[in-house]
């Protein structure tokens, strides 16, 4: 093999290739271990559906920052800060999903599934509770020494779809394709009057691609420029079918039903509307895509073998400095 094609190998190829993880990494160490991720997420979903989004946007928010190490689930301890601390994070919820999941683990198989392959698993749980993709996650991540709220660097809304996909090509090699599935997770959850009403004619800005039924009904939940609708109220993100995982989500956006400007972008935007009408046309190729595409997500920069450690509490490094 010429040189130039191994270096070709080392810096490009491998940095994305899954090769590290494996399903069912735990079948000699800990047999049960997707057998009590599922019990217990299980039981969540049972009494909380909003379990589904809460899990994916955290699986996110954590493999985009020092990729998917459970950098995200690390608390805040006296001087040491952590990325729960930056703004993106701090209306993320469901963390105590993990204490749950990580005592019944600890009691049946102590120090030996990863905080950063319990995330992986749960958030695959939710997506198929919710009635979206079953698929097997490749394990064997183990988790991070480090979470630095100024590390935080996730997408904001109002970006366009060229911007996002910049912050999913560079050092994370997502196609276009790829992130448009990927933001197909919006089929499920919330978001906040604040990052919207920058849409809004009540607040006088109305976006013109924007339905005009879903601006009235925004603008009686969020208020007025004039009269703002106290504490921040939560908005649907799939005005339809806002609690199941499904490919509707697409569907709305081409109507003019999405509520975030990046939502609507990825309907309008000549890069990415055929990729959204295809998903709208196609539940089961978006559900493919899907489980694809987070397979890949849960990939991004892994730590393995013997870097990093197991912790015993999803919350706190091992050895805290
Ligand atoms: C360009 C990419 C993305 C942008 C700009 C974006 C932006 C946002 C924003 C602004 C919110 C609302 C947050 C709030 O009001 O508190 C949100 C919610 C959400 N995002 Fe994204 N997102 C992106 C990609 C993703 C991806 C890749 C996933 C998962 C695979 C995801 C899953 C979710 C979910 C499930 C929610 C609802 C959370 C809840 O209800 O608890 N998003 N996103
Ligand atoms: C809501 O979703 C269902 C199921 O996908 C669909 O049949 C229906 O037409 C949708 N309704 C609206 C108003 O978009
Ligand atoms: C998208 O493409 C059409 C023609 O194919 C063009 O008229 C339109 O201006 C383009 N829109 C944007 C936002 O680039």
């Amino acid at each position: 093999m010429k040189i130039s094609n191994i270096i070709l190998i080392f810096f490009f190829v491998l940095p994305f290739a899954y090769a590290d993880l494996r399903v069912g990494f735990y079948g000699r160490s800990c047999p049960s271990a997707e057998t009590i991720v599922r019990q217990v997420v299980q039981r969540r979903f049972n009494r909380e559906r909003t379990v589904v989004a809460d899990l994916l946007q955290i699986h996110f928010h954590d493999c985009f920052v020092r990729g998917c190490d459970a950098s995200l689930l690390i608390d805040p301890r006296g001087q040491s800060r952590s990325e729960k601390q930056a703004a993106t994070n701090k209306n993320l919820e469901s963390f105590d999903l993990f204490d749950d999941i990580k005592a019944a683990l600890e009691k049946a198989c102590p120090c030996t599934v990863s905080c950063a392959d319990i995330i992986a698993l749960a958030t695959r749980d939710t997506v198929a509770l919710a009635g979206g993709p079953r698929y097997n996650v490749p394990t064997g991540r183990r988790d991070g020494l480090v979470s630095n709220p100024s590390e935080v660097n996730i997408p904001g809304p109002d970006l366009s779809v060229s911007q996002a996909f910049e912050s999913f090509f560079r050092g994370r090699g997502f196609s276009l394709e790829e992130m448009v599935t990927l933001l197909g997770a919006h089929t499920v959850g919330f978001t906040h009057c604040s990052l919207v009403r920058n849409r809004l004619s009540s607040f006088g800005k109305r976006d013109p691609t924007m339905d005009g039924a879903l601006d009235a009904k925004l603008g009686r939940t969020c208020g007025s420029s004039r009269r703002p609708a106290k504490n921040d109220p939560q908005i649907v993100l799939d005005q339809n079918t806002s609690f199941v995982f499904d490919n509707e989500y697409f569907r709305q956006i081409r109507k003019g039903r999405g509520v975030l400007h990046i939502d609507q972008q990825l309907a309008l935007d000549n890069l990415s509307r055929h990729i959204v009408a295809g998903f709208a046309a196609n539940g089961a190729s978006f559900n493919r895509n899907f489980a694809n595409a987070m397979i890949k997500l849960g990939s991004l920069h892994v730590l393995v073998g013997n870097s990093g450690e197991i912790r015993k509490n999803c919350r706190a490094f091992n050895n805290p400095r």
